[in-house]
């Protein structure tokens, strides 16, 4: 049987940090995390609509244990101090939930200096992820959830011209850090073995789901979207089951079951060859250890 809430563990007493977290599938599995128990930490990058998506969980769940905390993740300094201040006040974190992404927008730079899809859905969750690290290792049982997408077979890691100098397109920049995302997750988990951590990093993608992430897609696409998407709850699913499923290990990716992986209940799913290669991986990696320690 597929996971679902009924069979799910109690999550009382495990700490969570979501992002992208007031809304879409980051706001669906805040709520779902809060429904088993777990305190969790609404992270995004406004103060106003994180405040709104605690409102609207506490009238779901009174007793949520509900931070609120803003992040840009298209900002290393922001991270950080993210990461700091979740440090001075924490003492575990069991779930940290990479979610928060932006899909096809238009060619710009972060003040970092890096093309901004790569820099919001990848580089500021890997920089999140290393800063955040040692705690998660030293809590039992923690998990790392990266999000991927079905884009990642969109485009391939462009390791001599990350940032797009020439050859822009909305699509494959996603594309791109929608593949850095998966091979980071693949990556981390095989860092962390190596290493003798008992942590697990999995990735997860949630299908066609409808969320405002379209909102940059011509119209005709976003007008078709409802007819091929699920509901932004079933599409948390895959990211619970990630989070949470008892027979998912480290390494695995998690997505819908159904009709080429657009929807369906969470299984663990296949990903491309070329997110498999595991040279452009640690390239990858270095390439962008380099990146945040330069910024
Ligand atoms: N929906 C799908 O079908 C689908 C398919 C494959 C993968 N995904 C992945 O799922 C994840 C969630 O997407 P979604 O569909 O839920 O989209 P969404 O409804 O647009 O939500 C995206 C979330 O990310 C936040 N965010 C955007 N830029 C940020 C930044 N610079 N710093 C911090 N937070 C930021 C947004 O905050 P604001 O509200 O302030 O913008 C929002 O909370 C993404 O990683 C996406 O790539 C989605």
């Amino acid at each position: 049987m597929s996971w679902n809430f009924s069979t799910a563990d109690t999550q009382k007493g495990r700490v969570a940090i979501v992002t992208g977290a007031n809304t879409g599938l980051g706001f669906a599995t805040a709520t779902g995390l809060v429904r088993l128990g777990a305190s969790v930490v609404l992270a995004s990058r406004s103060e106003q609509r994180l405040a709104q998506a605690a409102s609207k969980i506490r009238a779901l769940y009174p007793q949520a244990d509900l931070l609120c905390r803003q992040i840009d993740l298209g900002d290393l300094s922001s991270v950080r101090g993210f990461a700091e201040a979740f440090l001075r006040t924490h003492d575990r974190l069991d779930l940290l939930i990479n979610n928060a992404g932006i899909m096809m927008t238009p060619y710009q730079l972060t003040p970092d200096g890096f093309e901004r899809q790569l820099a919001v859905n990848y580089i500021g969750h890997f920089a999140l992820t290393d800063h955040l690290l040692p705690l998660i290792n030293a809590t039992s049982n923690a998990r790392i959830v990266t999000l991927s997408s079905l884009a990642h077979n969109w485009w391939k890691i462009q390791l001599d011209d990350l940032h797009f100098t020439s050859g822009y397109t909305a699509r494959r920049a996603y594309g791109q850090s929608k593949l850095a995302c998966l091979m980071f997750s693949y990556e981390l988990a095989r860092r962390l073995e190596q290493a003798g951590s008992k942590t697990r990093s999995v990735a997860a993608h949630p299908g066609f789901s409808s969320t405002s992430l379209f909102r940059d897609m011509p119209k005709i696409a976003r007008v078709l979207m409802p007819l091929v998407t699920q509901s932004a709850r079933d599409g948390a699913l895959p990211i619970l089951y990630a989070a949470l499923g008892e027979d998912v290990k480290t390494g695995d990716y998690c997505g819908p079951s159904g009709f080429t992986q657009y929807w369906g209940p969470p299984a663990r799913v296949f990903s491309s060859k070329a997110s498999k290669d595991q040279q452009v991986a640690a390239q990858l990696w270095e390439a962008t250890m380099r990146m945040i320690t330069a910024s």
